[in-house]
């Protein structure tokens, strides 16, 4: 149920128990505060009517839109962009600042193409640092910070859902081996294997050491990250309390609040308790129910034609054993805080229930093919693992300086090609005009797959790129 709250009475939201956990609220003209909607977190439990659910996710719709004030909290005059709550050593005089940020005002400053939610142009483009010590920098050089491109939002409430469940599942094939060293007194070798993508192997001993040296692909917490470029980021809600802080000086409370930093205004920007919980759910909600891209047919038989040559010839080159065109997802139903969301989110454990958005009754989930068992196919043209994509010979995807996250720097999780017709530029740096240009930079453990398609004839070459230009954002 939608509510119109007066002016007036704005400053009594959250107080009193609500019916509909959102309020949307009308702001006079010369009332400059961006944020014009209050989301109640204590009402998203359980399962969310539908009713509530869309008035959350246009709740969320407007944040993700919303150019933030100082009056929301804009700014961080004493908070670096590290995703662990850090201080400048120095305080920032310059609020705003293209390298370290915050260095925009909405998220769809970013990600707006084709709309919101979406991906991002190279003046988009953003430079990270994760490190506490290393995240306040000036310069866009290298040797600071990685530089990234923007990436588009749409499905990722069914990737962050297929990351639950193969993570599940690693942690399942993990301990039926513990138990089994544990019961033979023998080593054991376990296959890591899930939606049939592979991870490698560990090799468990009988008093439950683990060897990781044949791990491929995951972290040795067998935690599939599906956000972030790198493939670093577990979750929607991390990701999201990360860019309001990074790039908007945005502090979510369940961060940088008093109960976990001992600050009530841990940014000195002068405004206190800045971003409740709920509204971080709400641009959670609204994320997680953006549409999966799909393939769709051009109107020309003839073009058609070549992009189902195209399709066959990708599989054939090897380019679908990473980007695998779906993935098999069993349960629609999304929690939120999820599985995923530890120390810097809120957690599962931090509220008396999650709340569950039911995905299976959009209408765009309904749409999608299942499989056999009945699993929705997640048409994302990725496996959610992290490869080794650059070498000696093919350098260009080699060109960051910093690791991140523990991960080699020439290694990324593979770029899910849905929606890749309509989100140019290409490569994690976005410094790559043409999706031919993309595909030639593949090295490393693509070697073979490039290879295979510069071997092809042009024909058979285009046939790919036809069937990549299918791979449209939602109209
Ligand atoms: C200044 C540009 C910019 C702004 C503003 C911005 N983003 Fe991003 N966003 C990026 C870039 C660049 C990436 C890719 C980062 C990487 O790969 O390391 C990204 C990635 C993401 C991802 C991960 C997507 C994926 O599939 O890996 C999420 C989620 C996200 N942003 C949410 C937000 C939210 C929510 C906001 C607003 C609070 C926001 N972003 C504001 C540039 C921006
Ligand atoms: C070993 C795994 C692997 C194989 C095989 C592979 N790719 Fe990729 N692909 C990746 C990774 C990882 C990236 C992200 C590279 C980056 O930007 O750092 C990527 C990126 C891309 C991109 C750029 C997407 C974007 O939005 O920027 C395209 C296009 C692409 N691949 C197409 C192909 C085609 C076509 C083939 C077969 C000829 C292929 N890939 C084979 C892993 C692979």
């Amino acid at each position: 149920m939608r509510k119109f709250l007066p002016l007036l009475a704005a400053s009594v939201i959250g107080g009193t128990a609500l019916a509909s956990p959102v309020t949307f609220i009308e702001r006079a003209p010369y009332d400059e505060t961006g944020i014009n909607v209050a989301v109640d977190q204590s009402a998203l439990r359980g399962v969310l009517s539908p009713d509530d659910l869309s008035d959350l996710v246009e709740a969320g719709r407007r944040l993700f839109g919303t150019h933030f004030t100082t009056l929301d909290g804009a700014g961080r005059p004493l908070a670096t962009q590290a995703t662990i709550p850090t201080h400048f050593k120095h305080p920032r005089e310059i609020v705003f600042q293209r390298a370290s940020g915050p260095d925009a005002n909405a998220c769809t400053s970013c990600h707006n193409l084709p709309k919101s939610g979406g991906a991002g142009d190279f003046t988009a483009n953003v430079f990270t640092s994760e490190g506490t010590e290393s995240a306040d920098f000036d310069s866009v050089d290298p040797q600071f910070s990685n530089e990234r491109n923007t990436n588009h939002m749409f499905g990722s409430g069914l990737m962050e859902l297929l990351a639950r469940e193969m993570t599940a599942e690693l942690h399942a094939e993990r301990d039926a081996g513990f138990a089994k060293a544990r019961e033979t007194g023998q080593p054991v070798q376990v296959d890591l294997q899930t939606k049939g993508v592979g991870f490698g192997s560990i090799t468990i001993s009988p008093d439950g050491v683990i060897d990781v040296a044949k791990l491929d692909g995951v972290d040795q917490d067998l935690v599939i990250r599906a956000f972030s470029q790198k493939g670093v980021i577990p979750s929607l809600r991390m990701f999201t309390l990360n860019a309001l802080n990074a790039h908007h000086g945005m502090e979510g409370d369940e961060r940088f609040g008093a109960a976990m930093t001992g600050e009530v205004d841990f940014d000195g920007d002068g405004k206190v308790n800045e971003l409740g919980p709920g509204l971080v759910s709400a641009l959670v909600a609204y994320q997680a129910t953006l549409p999966a891209p799909v393939a769709v047919p051009f109107d020309n038989p003839e073009w058609n034609a070549l992009a189902q040559k195209g399709s066959e010839a990708f599989a054939e080159a090897g380019c679908a054993s990473c980007h695998v065109p779906a993935l098999p997802l069993h349960s629609l139903a999304f929690a939120d805080p999820g599985p995923l969301d530890t120390a810097g989110t809120l957690t599962q454990g931090d509220v008396p229930e999650p709340a569950i958005y039911d995905l299976s009754k959009l209408d765009w989930v309904a749409a999608l093919p299942r499989d056999a068992n009945g699993d929705v196919l997640v048409p994302m043209f990725g496996d959610l693992k992290r490869h080794e994509i650059s070498d000696d010979r093919t350098s260009h995807f080699g060109n960051e300086l910093m690791s991140q996250g523990f991960v080699p720097r020439s290694t990324f999780i593979t770029a899910e090609l849905w929606g890749v017709a309509d989100t140019p530029p290409y490569g994690h740096r976005g410094d790559l005009t043409t999706l031919d240009e993309a595909i030639r930079a593949h090295g490393g453990e693509a070697t073979a797959s490039r290879d295979a398609y510069l071997s092809l004839d042009q024909e058979t070459r285009d046939a790919i790129l036809t069937f990549l230009k299918t791979l449209r954002m939602p109209q």
